[in-house]
């Protein structure tokens, strides 16, 4: 967990496993109430590390109700890597950070491909982050024609230590491997034998920091996932955008891996 950071680990030591959901651009202010009040007294499995990451609009909302220090930890889903400025449009960490927020997804592949998020950018987000004592969680993945030219493990392994270059050993950053072809609702989900190499990847490149899967988990498949070798957590969209679901899937990695 990152110093300073959530202390949501406080409970019972590093977390074990991580559930989480980014919301994508969904969700109106009331949603992201009713879903977060959902949560508030759900049981979580000791080692267990929930998230949610709202859009920038309902960080401050979610916070409420799921605030720093408390068991679900809140995210941001981009930020700036500097602090402030003229950067009409953008958010900063530390804005992030007021809002409630103590994590930060960096470099997810919707962002690299319509955003221009280069490696570089993903690696100066994680400095920034870690510098206002916020957890990154680095997305990484190869694309369709990636994999099918065998080069998976060999592009995820670049994003990673560009990811991580500079970033002292110690600091502590979440990495998701979400092979672009398995996401959103035209994506083909994956099996667990086309992720454990990659996986195991990024465990090496990550120097065993914690590894979370994403790109179409669901209730159906999260089982298979979450029993790759190294795989540490789910990451989840479109699926656990309703309460019930998430914590579902909670439940689901708490069995296999608390
Ligand atoms: P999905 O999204 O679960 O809806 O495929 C995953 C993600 O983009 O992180």
């Amino acid at each position: 967990m990152a110093d300073g950071g959530s202390g949501a680990a406080s409970r019972s030591g590093p977390p074990t496993a991580w559930i989480g959901t980014s919301w994508k651009m969904t969700k109106t202010l009331a949603q992201a109430r009713a879903f977060s009040g959902a949560l508030v007294d759900v049981p979580w499995a000791a080692g267990l590390q929930p998230f949610v990451i709202p859009p920038a609009t309902a960080i401050a909302t979610v916070a409420e109700l799921l605030p720093p220090g408390g068991p679900v930890l809140v995210g941001a889903q981009d930020a700036h890597w500097e602090d402030e400025g003229p950067w009409t449009g953008e958010v900063s960490v530390p804005q992030v950070k007021d809002a409630g927020a103590r994590l930060l997804e960096i470099g997810h592949s919707e962002r690299r491909a319509h955003f221009g998020e280069t490696d570089e950018r993903v690696n100066l987000k994680v400095q920034a982050a870690l510098r206002h004592g916020l957890l990154p969680l680095v997305c990484v993945g190869e694309d369709a024609g990636q994999r099918a030219a065998g080069s998976a493990v060999d592009v995820v392994s670049a994003q990673v230590r560009a990811a991580l270059d500079g970033v002292p050993d110690h600091a502590q950053v979440l990495l998701a491997y979400e092979p672009v072809w398995a996401i959103g609702a035209s994506g083909t989900p994956a099996e667990p034998e086309d992720i454990a190499e990659v996986v195991a990847s990024i465990v090496a490149v990550g120097q065993g920091r914690p590894v979370l899967y994403g790109g179409s988990v669901a209730l159906d498949n999260a089982t298979g996932l979450i029993d790759v070798a190294g795989v540490d957590g789910l990451f989840v969209g479109r699926a656990a955008w309703d309460a019930a679901d998430f914590v579902a899937l909670a439940e689901i990695v708490a069995q296999r891996s608390t």
